[in-house]
């Protein structure tokens, strides 16, 4: 009977909703009024096939103003995982280069890898017309994996936007550990599962959130055990404003706004929608 009821609630508040905005063909792209389109995906290979998808869209910002969100998101980088000149950084599930070309000027050198091709290709072709883009290069591999690069040859590793699509995140972050320098730092900006919306607002609405049914966020506490088992140290967290526009009606997103608002005035993590971690791999005792 409770289940019922929130479900008749969540479909009312749906219907109230989508009559007040859903003019036909002015949502986002790919998302309905019951939130995201959830693609069923298994493997690697259907994140793979997706993603492809995605880049053959040119896989524009979806969540607000491109400009002043990566500014953003650059600006948490740089606060707390300060990248320097003589670094070399990588960018793991760099999708269409983005943050690498941004940052490109301010590093030695950049490797965004994907496992995508079709970003791969969208990066490569973006970077072309660049007159510094010597310092950079892009290849398809697997974050679990990173065949392609070399044992302790990295100083700063990155993961945007992409770490929840990630299989098995084990297995990503052993590599990364594999890859960085001792004394190098890995940097991610995700999502947060105890965010109010994902955790509670939207299963009691019935709205979907995930892009793809293998999708997984971590909460704090979660990233804590995974990056000490990988033997990160130094770990330090902040939430960051992630609303997710693109996904949800203009009315959830107002909402959403001003819940961040509060949960920025408040301290309270679980009213923001994203979590940003930065870890170190220890310099090696002499
Ligand atoms: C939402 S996009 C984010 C792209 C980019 N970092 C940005 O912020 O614009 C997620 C990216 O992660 C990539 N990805 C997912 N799983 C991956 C994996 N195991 N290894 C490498 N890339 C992966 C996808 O192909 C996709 O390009």
């Amino acid at each position: 009977m409770g289940d019922e009821r929130i479900r008749t609630l969540g479909d009312a508040w749906q219907h109230a909703i989508g009559s007040v905005i859903a003019a036909p063909g002015t949502g986002p792209p790919r998302s309905t009024i019951r939130g995201v389109a959830t693609t069923p995906s298994y493997s690697t290979t259907d994140i793979r096939s997706f993603f492809d998808r995605s880049a053959s869209t040119g896989s524009p910002e979806r969540h607000g103003h491109a400009q002043r969100l990566l500014e953003y998101r650059l600006a948490l980088v740089r606060s707390l995982a300060w990248p320097r000149p003589t670094d070399v950084v990588l960018d793991l599930g760099c999708g269409n280069a983005h943050h690498l070309l941004a940052l490109g000027p301010e590093l030695a050198r950049g490797i965004g890898i994907d496992i995508s091709p079709g970003m791969i290709e969208l990066a490569r072709a973006r970077v072309r017309s660049l007159p510094w883009r010597a310092n950079l290069t892009f290849e398809v591999d697997d974050a679990e994996e990173l065949k392609g690069i070399a044992d302790q040859s990295i100083d700063l590793a990155i993961c945007v936007g992409a770490f929840e699509h990630m299989l098995d995140k084990r297995a990503v972050l052993a590599s990364i550990y594999r890859v960085l320098k001792f004394g190098g730092r890995f940097f991610c900006l995700t999502l947060h599962a105890d965010y109010v919306w994902y955790r509670t607002i939207a299963p009691l609405l019935g709205f979907a959130t995930q892009h793809l049914s293998s999708d997984r966020m971590l909460t704090h506490d979660e990233f804590i055990v995974l990056l000490d088992q990988a033997g990160f140290r130094g770990i330090r967290f902040a939430p960051w404003t992630f609303i997710p526009k693109g996904d949800v009606p203009a009315l959830i997103a107002l909402l959403l706004t001003v819940l961040d608002a509060i949960g920025r005035l408040a301290r309270l993590d679980s009213l923001r929608g994203g979590l940003s971690l930065c870890a170190w791999k220890q310099a090696k005792s002499t």
